[in-house]
C-alpha cells in the first residue's frame, strides 16, 4: 500500500494524545515525525507530552521542538472564559504521566523538520496541525516557495458561528490569529488548507455510551485513552453539564483520513481577526464563492456516525465495530423482551 506521508504539529493535550494514537493506528498514513508547538501547555509540557505519545505508540516516531510562543503575544490581563489548566489537567494529560522516552528529541528544530520533509516529499507532505499555527506560520516566513509544496494542512481550529475560549474564537487561533492569517493568505492559494472547526468537530461529539465502549475494552490503547480522558469528561460535565466529549484534534485526525465522509465542502475566504483586543482570533469566513478569494476549505457537515465508527474500527478493527454495533443495539432494544427472548 502507497502510504500517505504526514506530520503531526500539536500542543499534546487530551484531545491532541488521543488524535496522535489514532493517527499512528491509521494503515494508510506514515507519521514522519511530530512536532510540538506551545499551546495549550508550555513548549517544555508539550514537547515532554509528544515524547510520551511517541514512545507509547512504539514506532521510534521522532520529536521535533517547535515555537515557544506565539507569533502575536497575548496580554498577560486578558480574561479567558476558561482559566487555563482546567482542561487537560496540570499537566497536558489528565495527570496521567506514561513513560517519556526523550532520546527521540530530535535536535533539528520542528520548522526545519518541516522544510526538510516538504522538499523531500514535493506535492505529497499532509500536515494535521492540531494546536497553534505559529511552527507552520515561521516555515512560511522562512521558506514561501517549499512550503507551497506541501499537499494539504488540516488544521483544528476557528469557527463560523461562536468560540470556546472567547465569546467569538477557538483556542488555537485565538493562541496565535497572526499565524493563521499568515499560513491562510499566503498559502492558501496554493496548498488545500482545511478548517476543522468548532461546527464539524461538536457535530461529532461523542456521548458516554460510545466513550464507555471505548474504555471497557482491554487494548493498551483504549487503557491509555482511560486513563486521561476523565479529567476532560470531567470538565466538561463541570461547565456545561455535557454527558461526553468533543474530541477536537481526534476529530481532525479522522476528517484528514476520510474526509469523503463530508458530501460538500465549502472553499471559502478565511480571515482570522488579528488587530482588536476583544475579537482576537475570530474568524470571518466568506462562503461567497463567486465573489470572494478562496485560500481554505471549511467543512461543516458530516457524516458523523461514519466517523465515529472508522475510529472504533481504527482501534479494534471490524470486530471492534460489530460488537460496538450490537451493544448500541442493546441499548436501544433494553426494554423489549421480545428482543432478549429472540
Ligand atoms: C483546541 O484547543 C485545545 O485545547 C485542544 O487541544 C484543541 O486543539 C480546541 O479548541
Ligand atoms: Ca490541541
Amino acid at each position: 500500500m502507497k502510504t500517505r506521508k504526514i506530520i503531526i504539529d500539536t500542543d499534546p493535550g487530551i484531545d491532541d494524545a488521543v488524535a496522535i494514537i489514532a493517527a499512528a493506528m491509521i494503515p494508510e498514513f506514515e507519521l514522519l515525525g511530530i512536532c510540538s508547538v506551545g499551546g495549550n501547555k508550555g513548549i517544555e509540557c508539550t514537547t515532554d507530552n509528544a515524547l510520551r505519545l511517541s514512545a507509547f505508540i512504539g514506532k521510534n516516531t521522532p520529536v521535533f521542538k517547535g515555537a515557544a510562543a506565539s507569533l502575536q503575544p497575548i496580554s498577560p490581563d486578558y480574561v479567558r472564559k476558561v482559566p487555563e489548566g482546567l482542561i487537560h489537567g496540570s499537566n497536558g494529560l489528565g495527570e496521567y504521566n506514561p513513560p517519556i522516552d526523550s532520546t527521540l528529541l530530535q535536535k533539528t528544530p520542528a520548522v526545519d523538520f518541516i522544510l526538510e520533509s516538504a522538499k523531500k516529499y514535493p506535492d505529497e507532505l499532509e500536515i494535521i496541525a492540531l494546536g497553534p499555527l505559529t511552527n507552520l506560520a515561521l516555515c512560511i516566513e522562512q521558506d514561501i516557495e517549499t512550503m507551497k509544496k506541501i499537499k494539504a494542512i488540516y488544521s483544528m481550529g476557528g469557527s463560523v458561528y461562536r468560540g470556546n475560549v472567547t465569546p467569538v474564537a477557538e483556542f488555537n487561533y485565538w493562541h496565535d490569529p497572526l499565524a493563521v492569517q499568515t499560513v491562510c493568505q499566503k498559502l492558501g492559494a496554493f496548498t488545500d488548507i482545511f478548517m476543522i472547526g468548532l461546527e464539524l468537530t461538536a457535530a461529532c461529539f461523542m456521548d458516554m455510551n460510545y466513550l464507555s465502549f471505548i474504555t471497557n475494552q482491554k487494548t493498551k490503547e483504549a487503557e491509555f485513552i482511560s486513563a486521561i480522558l476523565p479529567t476532560y469528561i470531567k470538565y466538561n460535565w463541570e461547565i456545561g453539564k455535557t454527558l461526553g466529549v468533543i474530541i477536537h484534534d481526534l476529530i481532525t485526525v479522522l476528517f484528514a483520513h476520510t474526509p469523503e465522509l463530508c458530501k460538500n465542502i465549502p472553499h471559502v475566504n478565511l480571515q482570522c481577526v488579528c488587530d482588536s483586543e476583544i475579537a482576537r482570533g475570530q474568524t470571518i469566513v466568506d462562503f461567497d464563492a463567486d465573489l470572494c478569494d478562496k485560500n481554505a476549505y471549511v467543512p461543516l457537515v458530516i457524516d458523523a456516525e461514519a466517523l465515529k465508527e472508522n475510529f472504533i474500527r481504527i482501534l479494534f478493527r471490524e470486530q471492534g465495530v460489530s460488537e460496538y454495533r450490537d451493544a448500541m443495539h442493546r441499548i436501544q432494544n433494553i426494554n423489549r423482551h421480545d428482543f432478549f427472548l429472540s
